[in-house]
């Protein structure tokens, strides 16, 4: 076998280095130290993108559930997978953050579940739901939207009810309130309205926009009276009718309601591809200019002369809306913080229980 000499082992170890420093440096550490390779279509990332594929042609909701999961995740307390948690010694009296009424509908726990089983235990919960995101937001833009984020991520311990609702922005929220919010973050005003163009895909429940229904909503100018009185007359169907559901959901963009509501409500598809249901695209700023929007948070971003230049721009163009909104979801699959005294965090071999947990 050769022999190094001394000068290129010295180069040699300055190589190895600069490797563990860049890996160190993308939080991949972690990853590599367990015998993974994150990327390639034989990492962990590959699998899970083609899990998450394959789930979503089986159940198109998963993908929707998945974008809203990560927010869900990321903005309690950092990218720490305590949304999946069922029980922790550390929950509050309400319990489990599963519990918050702000998380009403959340779905893709099973999906998480199954891949967790395949990727195995040295991955973290928090980078499988950060890279399954990512990959439903590819399939649903069909392919427009796409980021790297490095893996690294830690599993919490704690999760809470109580905390998630203090913590997640509400659907009733002024617009203030939603800048605020988001500034506890540091995300901007412009982040704001990026983000909210997920709102181009998934379903809302009716206590969720029940508010919107109201006369003096439209009177206000809040709503289009002819888009609320469609909507009404939607849920007081699906209500009236098997299976009798007294709060049924309704597709959060008008684009993907049936052609003969959209008809009834006047909608303007100019710039819309009314064909590609459930994509997740830029036209959510087309419908809330048009105010044909199921939340007041949505609505909200109309009412602020910057969010309403914002609303325009990303309504003409798709383009930089991918771009931002990809920008948008790295930063959010970035956040994370120091647990509070007392606690720590793992990589769960369960995501739905801490490791230690009796
Ligand atoms: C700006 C403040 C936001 C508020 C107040 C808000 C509120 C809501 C509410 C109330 C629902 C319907 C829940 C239900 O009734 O089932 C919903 C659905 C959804 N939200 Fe948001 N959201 C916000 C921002 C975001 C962000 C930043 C994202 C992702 C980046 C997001 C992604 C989604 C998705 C994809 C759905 C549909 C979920 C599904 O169909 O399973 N939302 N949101």
């Amino acid at each position: 076998m050769a022999k190094l000499s001394s000068s290129s082992a010295a180069v040699a170890a300055l190589g190895v280095w600069v490797l563990f420093a860049l890996l160190a440096e993308q939080g991949q550490l972690a990853l590599a130290e367990a015998g993974y390779t994150t990327g390639g279509v034989d990492g962990v990332e590959g699998t899970v993108k083609r899990m998450v594929e394959e789930a979503i042609r089986c159940k198109p909701s998963l993908g929707p559930a998945l974008v809203r999961l990560l927010f869900h995740d990321c903005w309690v307390n950092g990218c720490d997978a305590s949304v999946l948690l069922e029980r922790t010694p550390y929950n509050s009296t309400k319990g489990v953050e599963k519990k918050a009424a702000n998380n009403i509908g959340l779905d893709g726990f099973d999906l998480i579940d199954k891949i967790k089983a395949v990727v195995g235990e040295g991955v973290s919960c928090a980078d499988i739901l950060a890279f399954a995101a990512r990959d439903a937001a590819y399939v649903l833009s069909r392919g427009n939207i796409w980021y790297t984020i490095p893996g690294g991520r830690k599993d919490g311990v704690n999760s809470s009810a109580e905390y998630a609702d203090a913590s997640l922005p509400g659907s009733t929220f002024s617009y203030d309130e939603l800048v605020k919010n988001f500034g506890a973050r540091n995300f901007t005003p412009e982040e704001l309205v990026v983000l909210s163009g997920a709102h181009s895909i998934g379903v809302c429940h009716k206590s969720s926009f029940a508010d919107r229904l109201l006369l003096n909503v439209s009177a206000a100018g809040q709503i289009n009276p002819v888009y609320q009185a469609a909507l009404t007359a939607d849920v007081t169907v699906k209500s009236g009718s098997p299976p009798y559901d007294s709060n049924p959901t309704e597709m959060n963009n008008i684009r993907d309601m049936d052609p003969r509501f959209r008809t009834a409500s006047g909608y303007n598809a100019t710039g819309v591809n009314t064909a590609a249901n459930n994509t997740l695209d830029n036209s959510y700023y087309t419908a809330n200019l048009q105010n044909m929007v199921l939340l007041k948070s949505d609505w909200e971003l109309t009412t602020n002369d910057f969010a309403k230049g914002k609303l325009i721009e990303y309504k003409n163009n798709g383009t930089d809306w991918n771009i931002d909104f990809a920008n948008a979801m790295a930063k959010l699959s970035s956040l994370t913080v120091t647990p509070p005294a007392g606690q720590y965090q793992e990589i769960r071999k369960n995501c739905r229980v801490i490791n230690n947990y009796y």
